[in-house]
């Protein structure tokens, strides 16, 4: 009976959290009016944006972008204010507008997040003009989704919803796209659409964490500033998950502080049964195979 009461709260707790938009899930914080109010969102020349299924890097990414920017001399703000305060189309905890609102009145240069798919995000972004810069880390759907699990389950406290999510439905949920920004699939393959056009750098948590010095080498020349070889070590170095962690701890905003969790690749061997991997491979097998997206599991 305990059992069954669980189960059903769970659900519960799940349809208040997200709801279902042109194929995708999304959280219930974005409305339909949202969604169309970002259709105006006024892009700048110099904005620079990170287009990403959550917990793939998302704030590593800007987080670097911003120590370049500011070792380029291109702001004299902290690293924080550079950084839109959370993904544009989404309220940050102690917000009562959307972040694209708060955006309008940040000085340039902005370092934008977003996690719309291809398909819902501002024409700026999915039809970028000029010399707007969009990095898109991507990072391998096992890993995703344990993070995006112990992620959830910050959420749900946060919620006073105290009992944690089950990994099993949640692992479930990941491959038949109901998880928030679902399906990931679908998510990923949008954005890799533009795998070709300059405006964009895709890039691989696994690659990142393998050698960072080269990742931040290539940001460097993509957002083509001129850095010299001992400044990008040191922003390279700086952007290590350890020095990395100690910093956003202390970040003077609630919203970045415990995103640093562990930072591995193939936590999620701890969390997967061999079943769940199997489900797992077969699914993006399906999904992937043919597209031209290779993920690094290991
Ligand atoms: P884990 O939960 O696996 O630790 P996002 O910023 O898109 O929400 O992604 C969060 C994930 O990136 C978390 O993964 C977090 O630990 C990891 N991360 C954050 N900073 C990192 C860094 N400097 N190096 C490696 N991983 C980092």
């Amino acid at each position: 009976h305990k059992r069954s009461i669980h189960k059903q709260q769970s659900t519960m707790s799940f349809e208040k959290i997200s709801w279902e938009y042109k194929g995708f899930t999304l959280p219930r914080d974005i409305t339909e009016e949202t969604l169309d109010d970002l259709s105006t969102f006024q892009i700048r020349d110099d904005d620079i944006v990170v287009a990403s299924f959550p917990k793939t890097g998302t704030n590593w990414l800007l987080e670097i972008v911003g120590k370049i920017l500011r070792a380029a001399g291109k702001t004299e703000s902290s690293t924080d204010s550079l950084i839109a305060p959370g993904p544009l189309e989404m309220k940050t905890p102690t917000a009562t507008q959307p972040c694209y609102v708060m955006l309008a009145d940040m000085p340039s240069p902005r370092i934008v997040a977003t996690h719309l798919p291809f398909e819902l995000a501002p024409e700026g972004i999915s039809k970028p003009q000029n010399k707007v810069k969009i990095l898109v880390p991507m990072r391998n759907p096992k890993d995703t989704a344990v993070s995006l699990y112990h992620f959830g389950n910050k959420i749900f406290k946060l919620m006073g919803i105290t009992h944690d999510i089950p990994w099993e439905g949640f692992a479930q949920k990941f491959t038949n796209g109901k998880v928030a920004y679902g399906p990931f699939e679908d998510h990923v393959l949008g954005w890799w659409k533009m795998r070709d056009d300059p405006h964009f750098l895709f890039l691989k948590y696994e690659d990142m964490k393998k050698d960072l010095l080269s990742a931040v080498k290539t940001i460097v020349a993509f957002l083509e500033v001129d850095l010299d070889e001992s400044t990008i070590k040191g922003i390279a170095e700086a952007s290590t998950f350890n020095n990395m962690k100690a910093d956003m701890d202390n970040s003077k905003m609630a919203e970045r502080q415990a995103i640093a969790r562990k930072g591995i690749i193939g936590d999620w061997k701890n969390m997967f049964t061999p079943e769940q991997s199997k489900a797992f491979d077969d699914w993006y097998e399906e999904k992937f195979s043919g597209t031209g997206v290779i993920f690094d599991f290991e």
